[in-house]
C-alpha cells in the first residue's frame, strides 16, 4: 500500500449486535448500499429465499435457514474503509459470536423500537462492556408503533447499565412517524416512505424554528416534540466523546432500516465518533497499529467452508502493519515461520482473494490445522503474544458417547479438532479420561453441529444425553484448592478441561454461592483465559 498510515487511518472495524429480527441484516444491507458494495437490497442474506450469500457453508445452515457462523464484510464509504463483523443473531448462536467481538473496535447495537432490550442483546453487551469498546445504539423500526422514547432509553440504561445520549429524537412512530429531530443541529429530518428502501427517500431538513415545520409534522406533533426536548434537556446525558470512547455512554439514533430512514445520518455520525484501529495489548506491551511490522491474532476458526475439501479457514484480525499475500510471518504458538498463502476476505456477496490488507482488516487464511484461537502471527524481530481470547462460559452441557466403540480413535480425533476450532468445549470427569466426554456449548445448535460434523467428516455416530447443568466456573486459585476435599452440593459436578484445569459445573446459581460459602479461600471465575 502506497501510504500505509493513511490506509490504516481510513479503517473502521465494528461488530453489529442485536436480538434476532431486530433488523441487523437489513441495516447492514443498507450500509452496503451506501458504500456501493451491492447494487440491490436483498443480496446480503435473504432468509426467505435461503440465499446465504456469505456463509453458505454447511447443510445445517440451509436446512434451518439461518446463518451459523459470523461473517465479515468490507466496503468503502466517504473516504473510509469499513469492516463490518456480522454476528449470528439466532438464539442458538455460539462462542463465535462472542469471539467476533474481540476483533471489533466498536459495536453497533440494533434494537427493535417496539421491543426494547432483548435477551440476546444483553448477553453480547456484556462482552462489549468487558472490552470497554464504544457502543452505538440504533433504535430500529420506527415506521412501526414504537414504545415511548423515554422508556426505551430507560430500558437500555437499566437493563444494560450504560448511560445513553440521544443524538436525534423521533417524532411519532408507526403511521404517525414524521421523522427525527437532530439535537445538535436543531433540524428536523422528515420521513418519507421509500417503499421498503426501493425508492430514493426525500429527506428534507427543516429548522425547528421554521414555520414550514408545522405543515410537515402538524401542531400536535410539534408541541409534543418541544415538550420532549425540554424534558430531555433537563434529564438526558450530554454527549461526551471521551465517555463514548470508553464505552460508558452510548449515542442513540432512531430510524427505520427497512425504509432506509436515518441510516446514512447514523453512519456519518458513527464514523465521526469512532477512531482508526487502536493498539492492542501483548505480553511485551501495547502494539501500535501503525508499526511497520505486521502482526495479527486468530479469533475464529471455521471448518469446511468448501464441502469438497476438508479445509479450515482461520480468521485473523490484523493489529499492525501490512499484510501481503504469500509473505512469511512467525507463528508464535507454533514456534516457526510460515508462509501466509491463500488469503481470503469477505465481500458483500462473495469470498474473494486479497493481495493486501492492513491493520484493522480481517483476513481468512487457509489453515492446514496449525492454528488455534488466540494465536499470534508477527514479522516483528522481538516476538510477542497478544492477550488471550477468553473462553466463554458454556450454558448447555451433554454427555457424549459413541454408538460404535470401535470408532474410538476417529471420535477422539474429531471431537478434539472441533473443540480446537472453538465450536464446542470438551470436559472430562474430574478423575476420568477420554472414554467419557462432557460437551459444553454456548448455544444448543452447536450440539447438532457436532453430531452432524462427526458423522459427515469423521464417520462417527454419537449419542448426546442432555445434562441439567447451566453454570460453569473455573477455579481461579487451583494451586491452593484441594479438589478432593472440596465440599460441593448435590447440584454440582467436578470436571476438568482439556488442559487439565479443574472446574465446577452447577445446575443453579444458588449452588455456586453455597459452594463458595462452604469452602473458604475458594475463588471462582466465569471466563478462562486461554
Ligand atoms: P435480523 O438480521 O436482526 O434477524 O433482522 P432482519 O434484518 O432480517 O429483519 C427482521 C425482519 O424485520 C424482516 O422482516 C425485515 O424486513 C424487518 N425489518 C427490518 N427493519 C425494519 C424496519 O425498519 N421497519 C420494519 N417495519 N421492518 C423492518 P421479515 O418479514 O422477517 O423478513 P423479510 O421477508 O422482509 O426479509
Amino acid at each position: 500500500m502506497s501510504n500505509l498510515k493513511q490506509e490504516i487511518e481510513k479503517r473502521r472495524t465494528f461488530a453489529i449486535i442485536s436480538h434476532p429480527d431486530a433488523g441487523k441484516t437489513t441495516l447492514t444491507e443498507k450500509f452496503l448500499l451506501y458504500g456501493g458494495a451491492i447494487n440491490q437490497a436483498g443480496s446480503v442474506k435473504g432468509k426467505a429465499t435461503a440465499k446465504h450469500a456469505v456463509s453458505d457453508w454447511m447443510e445445517i445452515e440451509k436446512q434451518r435457514g439461518i446463518s451459523v457462523t459470523s461473517s465479515v464484510l468490507q466496503f468503502n464509504y466517504d473516504g473510509y474503509c469499513i469492516n463490518i463483523l456480522d454476528t449470528p443473531g439466532h438464539q442458538d448462536f455460539s462462542e463465535d459470536t462472542y469471539r467476533t467481538l474481540m476483533a471489533a473496535d466498536s459495536a453497533v447495537m440494533v434494537i427493535d423500537a417496539s421491543k426494547g432490550v432483548e435477551a440476546q442483546t444483553r448477553k453480547l453487551f456484556k462482552v462489549c462492556v468487558m472490552r470497554h469498546i464504544p457502543i452505538f445504539t440504533f433504535i430500529n423500526k420506527m415506521d412501526r408503533d414504537a414504545n415511548d422514547t423515554f422508556e426505551l432509553l430507560d430500558d437500555i440504561e437499566n437493563e444494560l447499565g450504560i448511560a445513553t445520549c440521544p443524538i436525534n429524537w423521533p417524532i411519532g412512530s408507526g403511521k404517525e412517524f414524521k421523522g427525527v429531530y437532530d439535537l445538535k443541529s436543531k433540524q428536523v429530518m422528515t420521513f418519507s416512505d421509500t417503499r421498503k428502501g426501493t425508492q430514493e427517500g426525500q429527506e428534507t431538513l427543516i429548522s425547528i424554528d421554521d414555520p414550514a415545520l408545522l405543515d410537515e409534522i402538524g401542531e400536535e406533533k410539534r408541541a409534543q416534540l418541544l415538550d420532549e426536548i425540554e424534558l430531555l434537556e433537563g434529564a438526558g446525558a450530554e454527549f461526551d466523546q471521551e465517555l463514548v470512547t470508553k464505552g460508558e455512554l452510548s449515542p442513540v439514533f432512531f430510524g427505520s432500516a427497512l425504509t432506509n430512514f436515518g441510516v446514512e445520518t447514523f453512519l456519518r455520525h458513527f464514523l465521526q465518533m469512532t477512531y482508526a484501529p487502536l493498539s492492542r495489548t501483548s505480553d511485551k506491551g501495547e502494539i501500535n497499529p501503525f508499526s511497520e511490522d505486521f502482526s495479527a491474532f486468530v479469533f475464529k476458526i471455521q471448518a469446511n467452508m468448501n464441502k469438497n475439501h476438508r479445509d479450515r479457514i482461520a480468521f485473523m484480525r490484523i493489529v499492525s502493519g501490512e499484510f501481503e499475500a504469500g509473505m512469511e510471518a512467525y507463528h508464535v504458538q507454533g514456534g516457526k515461520n510460515i508462509k501466509l498463502a491463500q488469503p481470503q476476505q469477505m465481500m458483500a456477496d462473495e469470498r474473494k482473494m486479497v493481495d493486501r490488507a492492513c491493520a484493522g482488516d480481517i483476513i481468512g487464511l487457509f489453515d492446514p490445522g496449525i492454528f488455534s484461537i488466540g494465536d499470534t502471527l508477527t514479522t516483528a524481530k522481538e516476538k510477542f503474544c497478544f492477550e488471550g481470547i477468553p473462553t466463554f462460559a458454556p450454558e448447555h452441557f451433554a454427555r457424549c458417547s459413541l454408538v460404535d466403540s470401535m470408532k474410538r480413535k476417529q471420535f477422539v480425533k474429531g471431537i478434539t479438532q472441533i473443540a480446537q476450532e472453538g465450536a464446542i468445549q470438551i470436559f472430562q470427569e474430574y478423575k476420568g479420561g477420554m472414554e467419557e466426554i462432557i460437551v459444553g456449548v454456548v448455544g444448543v445448535l452447536q450440539f447438532d453441529v457436532l453430531k452432524f460434523r462427526l458423522q459427515s467428516e469423521y464417520n462417527v455416530e454419537i449419542r448426546l444425553e442432555n445434562l441439567p447443568y447451566e453454570y460453569i466456573r473455573w477455579i481461579k486459585n487451583p494451586e491452593t484448592v484441594d479438589m478432593d476435599r472440596l465440599v460441593g452440593t448435590s447440584d454440582m459436578k467436578k470436571v476438568k478441561d482439556m488442559k487439565d484445569r479443574p472446574l465446577l459445573i452447577f445446575i443453579n446459581e444458588w449452588s455456586i454461592g453455597m459452594v463458595l460459602d462452604r469452602n473458604e479461600g475458594l475463588e471462582l471465575e466465569e471466563f478462562s483465559r486461554n
